[in-house]
């Protein structure tokens, strides 16, 4: 089971896309309650993979990017089996919280652990490969990240950072605090549920083409330096000026690329000025928007009734949905699926 994460640092452009180096390290924390449930089994009776996404059979492109996953699982683990994989969110797609984080991050650990790798042992004492080396929760952070880049920081728990890395082997995600560290709630104002027409993985190709993005990359550490500081000193002041800077500087480079990628709606800047009018008097919210028109409004546990409550009035907004901070990706004890009937 994983959980998605909402970035306050974000990840937009890669060095290497086929393995999803980052141009740049992102800070993110889990979102509590929303969750995908993932089954894997490997059997040599089967005749080829099969892949279900809540209930329906994957598409095709679906079905590669987890085939390419399960064929890594298969070299680390020294396996030939084909897979039946199935799939659960238990938040529907098409409610603009992106699901390919916790998608990944599930399927990552389920499938290692169906073929018999052990990556919840600790980094020093952890399920040991066919080659001889070691499968950890950095082994299994970096493997999330091969499948979708943000699915990395869905490995550890709470306030997660993604360290850029100097290549394969150290671009992974570490827990920077726990969930129980900072009271945060993440309001997410659902503004619309289409499909989003340009994907991530499509606008990540894109985000060179804007000359805003050196300055955007080039500006990342300092911008991960505050944010980290920001949350292990629990200071929502300096936290909200950083998040939405960071947030406002991604979409300026999505807006001058080329093609330019415009992912807010009316709605979206409605909910950007009505969450700073509400900071200036007193509210802690800020505002963070992934690469969609959905506003994901952050605000101090003593303020969720309030501000849910604000974002809810605001025309456009459809839905209002609460996340608090989350924990790891972890196996649970009576998962939805129960691999032997798939
Ligand atoms: C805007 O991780 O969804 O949400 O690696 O191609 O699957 P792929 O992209 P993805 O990109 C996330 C982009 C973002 C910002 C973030 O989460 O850091």
């Amino acid at each position: 089971m994983a959980n998605p994460n909402i970035a306050f640092i974000k990840y937009w452009g890669n060095r290497n896309d086929a393995l999803r180096l980052p141009a740049n390290g992102s800070i993110s924390m889990n979102l509590d309650g929303l969750e995908t449930r993932t089954a894997v089994i490997f059997d040599p009776l089967f005749p080829a993979d099969s892949v279900e996404i809540n209930g329906k059979t994957a598409g095709v492109a679906a079905h590669a990017r987890v085939c390419k996953m399960l064929d890594e699982v298969r070299t680390l683990a020294g396996i030939h089996h084909f897979a039946r994989v199935k799939s659960e969110n238990n938040f529907p797609s098409g409610t603009g919280i992106a699901s390919s984080a916790s998608a990944f991050a599930a399927l990552a650990l389920a499938a290692t652990k169906a073929a018999g790798l052990d990556p919840s042992a600790s980094s020093d004492h952890s399920g040991v490969l066919p080659g001889g080396g070691c499968f950890d929760l950095a082994a299994l952070s970096r493997l999330a990240r091969r499948g979708s880049g943000s699915a990395c920081r869905s490995i550890p728990g709470g306030f997660v950072e993604w360290t850029a890395g100097t290549g394969d082997a150290d671009s992974y995600a570490v827990s920077i605090a726990p969930p129980e560290h900072w009271d945060l709630t993440d309001c997410i104002a659902i503004i619309s549920t289409d499909q989003k027409s340009t994907s991530s993985t499509e606008g990540h190709a894109l985000a060179s083409t804007s000359v805003l993005q050196s300055a955007r990359v080039n500006d990342a550490p300092r911008r991960l330096d505050i944010c980290k500081q920001a949350i292990l000193n629990r200071d929502f002041a300096g936290f909200a000026i950083i998040v939405e800077e960071d947030s406002n500087l991604m979409h300026a480079v999505m807006m001058t690329s080329r093609p330019p990628l415009f992912y807010w709606q009316p709605a979206t800047l409605v909910v950007m000025h009505s969450v700073q009018a509400a900071r200036v008097k007193g509210l802690p919210v800020c505002y963070t928007i992934d690469a969609g028109p959905n506003v994901h409004v952050l605000c101090a546990g003593s303020a969720v009734t309030e501000t849910s409550k604000l974002v809810g009035s605001i025309p456009g907004v459809r839905e209002v949905r609460l996340a608090k901070v989350g924990g790891p990706t972890r196996m649970v004890e009576n998962p939805p699926t129960n691999p032997h009937e798939i």
